[in-house]
């Protein structure tokens, strides 16, 4: 039995489904009550308060947290302590983490939350694995969306790179290290196929949405954690193990829109 925490978010969605057809019996857990659906049992459950984790928890073998709360970057360190609680209680089941490529050298705060939650996994004598991967392509393809909302000159940070992955490349790797069943500690980090300047990735955004909008770059951002992305920590040219380049994402998503 394997469990997704997230399991109805952006990476959790594609990977219950994966799981769900090779045959596991997925279960996930979500704050809402949801009826169960292609394979997958929900737990209606909430890691902030610690109401139904006990009762989604028990007979997990493994359990795959990909439950985050970006916007209260405190609030994912007591909800994985109180997750590792409960599977400490109930068989110690292989516990694995999505973290982010960068966060023990990026004093970001969300990604200072990321790297101790992956010291308390690593703490906790759970049988664990952690996978950092790059950014999926939704989040520059949202950060992009909210720019061209914005009228006139689309004005961005000097210096920034990406290297974005399909998050359904993600959800793939996942399943494979939850299938395979025994912990692996630190996983080989995941990135993109490309790493790209943030003007690039923008004016790809613009043409594979028809749109004619001027790009510049001329913001310049300070302070450590901006020092930290423009030094390229939150990069991995050396595992670009992505295939899905930022391109094909855009090509369709956005003709299909
Ligand atoms: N996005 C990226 O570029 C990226 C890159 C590398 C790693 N990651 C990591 O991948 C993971 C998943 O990211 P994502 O983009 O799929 O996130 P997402 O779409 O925002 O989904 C987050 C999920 O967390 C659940 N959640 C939030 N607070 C919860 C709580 N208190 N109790 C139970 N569930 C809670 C939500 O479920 P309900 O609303 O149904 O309760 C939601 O499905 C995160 O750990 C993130 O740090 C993301």
């Amino acid at each position: 039995m394997i469990l997704v925490t997230g399991a109805s978010g952006t990476l959790g969605g594609p990977l219950t489904r994966l799981l769900a057809e090779a045959g596991a019996d997925v279960h996930g857990l979500s704050r809402r009550a949801r009826e169960p659906e292609d394979g997958v049992t929900w737990h209606k459950g909430d890691l902030s308060t610690g109401e139904g984790i006990d009762a989604a928890v028990a007979g997990a073998e493994t359990i795959v947290h990909c439950a985050s709360d970006p916007f209260h970057t405190r609030r994912d360190v007591p909800a994985a302590r109180l997750l590792i609680e409960s599977a400490r209680r109930q068989g110690a089941p292989h516990l694995i983490y999505i973290s982010i490529v960068g966060v023990d050298k990026i004093p970001y705060s969300y990604y200072r939350t990321k790297y101790a939650v992956e010291r308390l996994i690593e703490e906790s004598g759970l049988p664990y694995t952690i996978l950092r991967t790059t950014q999926f392509h939704t989040l520059p393809d949202m950060v992009l969306n909210v720019l061209t909302k914005i009228p006139g000159v689309i004005v961005l940070p000097k210096g920034l790179r990406d290297q974005p992955i399909d998050v359904g490349e993600v959800a793939e790797r996942l399943a494979q290290l939850a299938l395979a069943g025994g912990p692996a500690r630190r996983a080989d980090d995941m990135g993109g196929p490309e790493v790209l300047t943030a003007e690039e990735m923008a004016r790809a955004y613009l043409r594979a949405r028809g749109l004619r909008r001027p790009v510049r770059v001329p913001l310049p951002l300070f302070g450590k954690a901006i020092r930290g992305f423009r030094t390229g920590h939150h990069l991995t040219p050396g595992h670009a193990v992505g295939e899905r380049t930022w391109r094909q994402f855009l090509d369709e998503r956005h003709t299909r829109l």
